[in-house]
């Protein structure tokens, strides 16, 4: 399936066609790091919600991991990994320094021809190509965009220290975006504050995440707020009117705290993070997908993103799901 080339005049409406997600097969339930560490499963669920996570094992490549849930996006628009024209992956955790994840994962889809990318917006960078994709439909430089969030963060884990071992999952999740119908992906809003990026960080020399967990919590509750309020804002919409919420899951809590500030109720939010821990820039794809899987997203279901995560840079945005995008594609 190929979209038409836009018309003179005429602006696409970006839209998600399809989603996909995949997690690792090694799973790290709290009992396990109970056995390892001085923590208790009572104190993990009790301030972080978080039950069980995933971790690569040696040997196994992020690439193949970001690949699978590609296939599982391209697969679920009903479209062909040789249409895609740029590939996005969001991700702190490649598998090399360098090059990027983006040109592995294309090669294992069969992504042939596209463009290929990595971005380094920790737990925000799927929301950052996200805007990207919209901007490239949306302009008509592209036609299909695949925007990929994925993490191995227990690979800059101290498994050591229980303050984040107990934190921190590996994943993927992705999205294929094109021309579209409905209400599409609306405007987003993105900030950032150079000055506490001491509060959450990696070292290139010691790549292990460091963490004053207190004051990025107060921040992550305080910044997802207030840039939700300002998408929904700017996209002309009462908190009532989004159909789901999906905030950062970095921890229960914080979850909670922002949908409250917001006025979402919580049956409309979600807390994949139970399932998957903190995944950054993987976990709101991972939480979209969980969601279209559960019923929770209907074709045009409004829903509302926000993130968190070192820098600090926070961001967030507002799309359609699945809107039909029938009336603007045919077979090529
Ligand atoms: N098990 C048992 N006790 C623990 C554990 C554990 N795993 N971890 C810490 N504690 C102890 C502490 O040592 C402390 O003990 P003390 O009172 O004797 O000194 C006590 O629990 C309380 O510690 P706090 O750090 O005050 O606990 P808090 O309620 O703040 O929860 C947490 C900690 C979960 C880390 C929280 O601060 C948080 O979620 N922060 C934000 C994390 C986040 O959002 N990261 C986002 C981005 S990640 C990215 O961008 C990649």
């Amino acid at each position: 399936m190929t979209a038409p080339p836009p018309q003179a005049g005429a602006r696409p409406t970006p839209a998600i066609l399809g989603v996909g997600a995949a997690l690792p097969s090694q799973l790290i339930t709290n009992a396990d790091l109970v056995a390892r560490l001085d923590t208790s499963d009572e104190w993990i669920v009790r301030r972080t919600g978080i039950r069980e996570r995933r971790h690569l094992l040696a040997g196994e490549t992020l690439a193949a991991l970001a690949a699978s849930a590609c296939t599982a996006a391209v697969n679920d628009s009903g479209g062909n990994a040789a249409d895609i024209d740029h590939l996005l992956i969001a991700t702190i955790t490649p598998d090399r320094l360098t090059p990027g994840l983006a040109p592995a994962v294309a090669a294992r889809i069969g992504a042939t021809r596209a463009g290929v990318i990595d971005i380094n917006a920790a737990c925000c960078g799927f929301l950052y190509g996200l805007d990207q994709a919209a901007a490239l439909i949306e302009s008509g430089r592209a036609r299909r965009v695949l925007v990929c969030g994925a993490e191995a963060l227990s690979r800059i884990t101290d498994h050591t220290d229980r303050a984040t071992a107990v934190l921190f999952g590996d994943g993927a999740g992705a999205v294929v975006v094109g021309p579209g119908a409905g209400r599409g992906i609306g405007s987003f809003v993105f900030g950032y504050d150079d000055a506490l990026a001491d509060t959450l960080y990696a070292e290139r020399e010691t790549p292990r995440l460091r963490m004053a967990g207190q004051q990025v919590y107060r921040h992550a509750v305080a910044r997802m707020t207030e840039a939700a309020q300002e998408v929904l804002a700017r996209n002309g919409v009462a908190p009532d009117e989004v159909d789901y919420f999906v905030a950062h899951q970095a921890n229960a809590r914080i979850v909670t705290a922002v949908a409250d500030a917001l006025g979402v109720p919580h049956e409309k939010v979600s807390f994949n993070v139970e399932w998957t821990a903190n995944t950054s820039a993987a976990s709101i794809p991972l939480a979209l997908a969980a969601a279209d899987h559960d019923g929770h997203l209907a074709p045009g279901s409004l829903v509302g993103m926000v993130a968190f995560g070192a820098g600090f840079v926070w961001a967030a945005g507002l799309t359609s799901w699945k809107d039909n995008p029938t009336p603007t594609i045919r077979s090529s």
